[in-house]
Order: structure tokens, then sequence, then C-alpha cells
């Protein structure tokens, strides 16, 4: 059992704080990179709506329970498990989710590297006047080799340790609170110029049109598993935020709003996007690709183009950086606290394993691009076992952890901020999302990413 923690254990310092450091979080290459391509693959509207509906009834409890487990333990993702189940092995869900922050981190730095690198070109010209076949090639070369991704996958690690060394309050909460509210200027400046782009509007019907028909299984579950990558839930990343939450704070409240602001940002990111696509008459589906290879061919047709792809990825850094400090602050929290290191050992340490595992994740799109593990590339493997396997399997612990073993009674006590807050009917309905819903839903993912069962 760990011991208690220091009297000065630090934390969020305001509502506004609570608010942008979690929202932070759920912000990043989820929104930018992985959302407008999913939907271009998965049809539009329909994929969306799936998607909002994923959120509010799967992905929102979970948030909630995480909440709970970390501000009703006040400790690490490991401690809290510990803590309020002091003799099960229930700690092993935590175990797994700090090995989870690290898998994520292995890939997500390498791409986040790539978003860096290319905000560096865009306002050096290095796309200005590239059709589609340049930016392919740009791409390519750029990904294809060893020194350039690897240099920015650790000035990203650098960046983020900075951030994590600071402190809960001084480096998260504050940097959060300062580069949120310029996301959303540079978002909203890109959508702008995207809406009023003459064709503009296929775009616009393509996110909000739905074709019912393309509603199917694997639509649904593609969905899901986004929603978990996007509001940063299964593997901790919420319960330790939690854990830095005030007992005074509506964490209920807290939830949804980072689910909308969240889901808002995604939408914004799609109405950049998308119109544009459609404008200049590219096709929606390139997939990943789409961020790197298509968007800055399609700033590229329109006037100011450079300006506006500068800020685009611009502020896919920030998102992303948000992002990544949270991932890093889960094992960081685990070592000072259960190991007792100082902050600056523990950060030192996770991201500097991160940086030296990742070097397998970037050079898979380079040298070791034929290497593989069960017919995977390193780079795909982190991602697969963590966001089709890790994160799944810890959403239904937490759902059950919540649901089962603190029951009803404790959610709706911490929840409720023992029964300050009016919210009991909420949170019956969250009772039993937690306990039935969620769980065989996420089980139903799981056995689907892994080819166990397959609709
Ligand atoms: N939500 C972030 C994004 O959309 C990524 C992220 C941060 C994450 N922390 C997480 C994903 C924890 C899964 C689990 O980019």
């Amino acid at each position: 059992m760990s011991s208690s923690n220091a009297p000065t254990r630090e934390g969020f310092t305001t509502t506004l704080g609570v608010l942008a450091a979690t929202l932070g979080s759920a912000v990043g290459l989820g929104n930018i990179w992985k959302f407008p391509s999913l939907t271009g693959q998965n049809g539009g509207a329909a994929f969306v709506l799936v998607y909002i509906v994923c959120v509010a009834l799967i992905g929102l409890p979970v948030m909630i329970a995480e909440f709970i487990i970390g501000r009703r333990a006040n400790a690490n993702n490991v401690g809290a498990f510990k803590k309020l189940a002091p003799t099960k092995p229930w700690y092993l869900t935590g175990v797994a989710g700090v090995v989870a922050a690290f898998l994520i981190m292995f890939f997500y730095t390498d791409v986040a590297g790539w978003v860096y690198s290319y905000a560096f070109k865009a306002l050096t010209g290095a796309f200005a006047n590239a059709d589609s076949t340049q930016t392919a090639d740009i791409f390519s070369q750029y990904i294809g080799s060893v020194a350039g991704p690897l240099v920015w996958q650790w000035i990203v690690l650098v960046v983020i340790s900075v951030v994590i060394i600071a402190g809960v309050t001084k480096g998260i909460e504050r940097m959060t609170k300062t580069l949120l509210p310029i996301l959303f200027v540079l978002l909203l400046i890109c959508d702008v110029r995207a809406l009023t782009l003459p064709g503009a509007f296929a775009g616009v019907e393509y996110l909000f049109k739905p074709d019912f028909a393309k509603i199917t299984a694997p639509v649904i579950l593609a969905a899901l598993g986004l929603a978990f990558f996007k509001l940063s839930i299964g593997m901790g990343t919420m319960t330790t935020y939690g854990s830095y939450i005030g007992k005074r704070e509506n964490m209920p409240v807290n939830a949804v709003r980072v689910a909308m602001a969240d889901t808002l940002v995604s939408l914004l990111a799609g109405l950049a996007i998308f119109p544009a696509v459609f404008a200049f008459g590219f096709q929606p589906d390139a997939g990943p690709s789409l961020l790197f290879i298509t968007i800055p061919a399609v700033f590229n047709t329109m006037p100011f183009g450079q300006v506006f792809l500068t800020m685009f990825f611009l502020l896919a850094a920030i998102a992303a950086t948000g992002a990544m400090i949270s991932l890093l602050e889960v094992p960081v929290a685990y070592l000072t606290e259960e190991k007792k290191w100082s902050r600056f050992a523990a950060t030192i340490f996770s991201a500097g394993s991160m940086g030296v595992v990742g070097v397998l994740a970037t050079l898979s799109t380079s040298t070791l691009s034929e290497f593989t593990v069960f017919g995977k590339t390193f780079f795909d493997l982190f991602d697969f076992a963590s966001s089709n396997v890790l994160l799944p399997v810890g959403g239904i612990l937490i759902c059950l952890f919540a649901g089962w073993k603190l029951g009803p009674a404790t959610i709706i006590d911490e929840a409720s901020n023992q029964g300050a807050l009016n919210n009991q009917v909420f949170l019956k309905f969250l009772t039993i999302m937690l306990r039935w819903v969620a769980p065989i839903a996420i089980l139903l993912v799981l056995l689907n990413g892994l080819g166990i069962f397959k609709v």
C-alpha cells in the first residue's frame, strides 16, 4: 500500500484550470489527424453521428469514472487502485495504464514530430506551389529519412519534459490555459478561410448530412475506438488528472464540458479540412496521409495558402503537445509517488525511455520498414497494442471497478461532492452505464479489434 501523499501534493487551482488541463489532454492529434481521416474513410456524416453517440453514452461515463477513482484516492494511477482496493489485484489496471502511456508515446511523439516539422516547413515555404504529387513526395521522403524525424521526435520530448518538470500547477495548468485559447482562435481562422471558398458547402454536407445506410457494424466499432483515444480514457490519464481536481469542483459537469468542447474541436477541424478538400476537387478518403499530403496541397491552391497552412500545423502542434503532456504525467506521477523519485528524475527517465524505444516507431517508416513483429512494423504494433488492446481492456476494468467494486453509493458520494451537488438522478443513470452498457459495448470493440469476433 502506498504511503499517504505528501501534504504538498500539487493540484489544479481553479475550475478553469481543471477544464484547461483535462481538455488539453483530450484535444490532440486525435481531433486533427485521426478524426478527419476516419471520417473520410468511413463515409462522412454517418460516422460523425455514431461517433457523437459513442462519446455521449460510453466515453462520458468512463471519463467520469476515471475522475471519481483519481479524486477519491488522491493518488497516481497505480496508487489509486491500491488505496481503494488494498488487498486486491486491481492495481494491475493501473500498471497496465502506465505501460499504455509508454506504448502510446512511442508512436505519438513520432507523429507529433512530423507535425512540428511540418509547421516549420510551412513557415519556411517548403510547400509553396506544390501539387498533391509533390506533397506526397515531400512526405514520403521526409518519413523515409532517419535524422530529421528522430531530431524532431526528441525536440517534442524536450518541450513536454520542460512543462512536466515545471509541475502540475505551473507547468500543466498554466501551459494549457495559455495555449488552448490560441488553438481555438487559429482553428476558427482556418474555418473561416475554408468555409468562404467557392464550393465549400459540399464539405459541410459531407460532415453533417448523414447517409444512414453507411452505419454498419465496423463503422460503429471504429467510432467507439476513436472515442476512447479522443477523450484520453481507458488507461488512467483522466484518473491521474482527476487526482489533481479539488474536492469542490463539479466533476460530471467538467466531463460534459470536455466531451462537448473536444467534439467541437473535431468538428471545427473537419470544417477546416473537408470544405477545402471538396472545393478543390480532392478525395476525402486519403486516410492518415490526409493531413500530411492532401492538406498542404489543398492550402496551396488558395490565396495566402502558406500562411493558413502554417497556422494549421501550428495549432496541430499545440494540440499534440497538450495531449502528450498528459501522457507523460501518468508515469511521472507513478514514479514520484510510488517509487519516491524526484519529479526531475522521473521525467528524464520516462521521456528518455520514450525517446529511446520511440526510435523503433520512428524508424518504422525508414530503416526498419521491412522489420515486422506479428506482421506489423513497430509503429503499427505500438498503435495496435495500445489502442486495440490496452485501452479497451483498461476501459472495461475501469467501468467494472467503478460500477461494482466502488459501487453506486461511492460513485454518488464522490461525484456529487458528498451530496452538495444536485445530480443524483444523473449519477444513477451513470451507474447503470458503468455496470452494464459500457463494459459490454467495449468488449465488442475489443473482440473485434483482436479479430476474435468479426462483424
Ligand atoms: N486524446 C489525445 C488525442 O486525441 C491523445 C491522448 C492523450 C490519449 N492521453 C491519452 C489517448 C490517453 C489515449 C489514452 O490526441
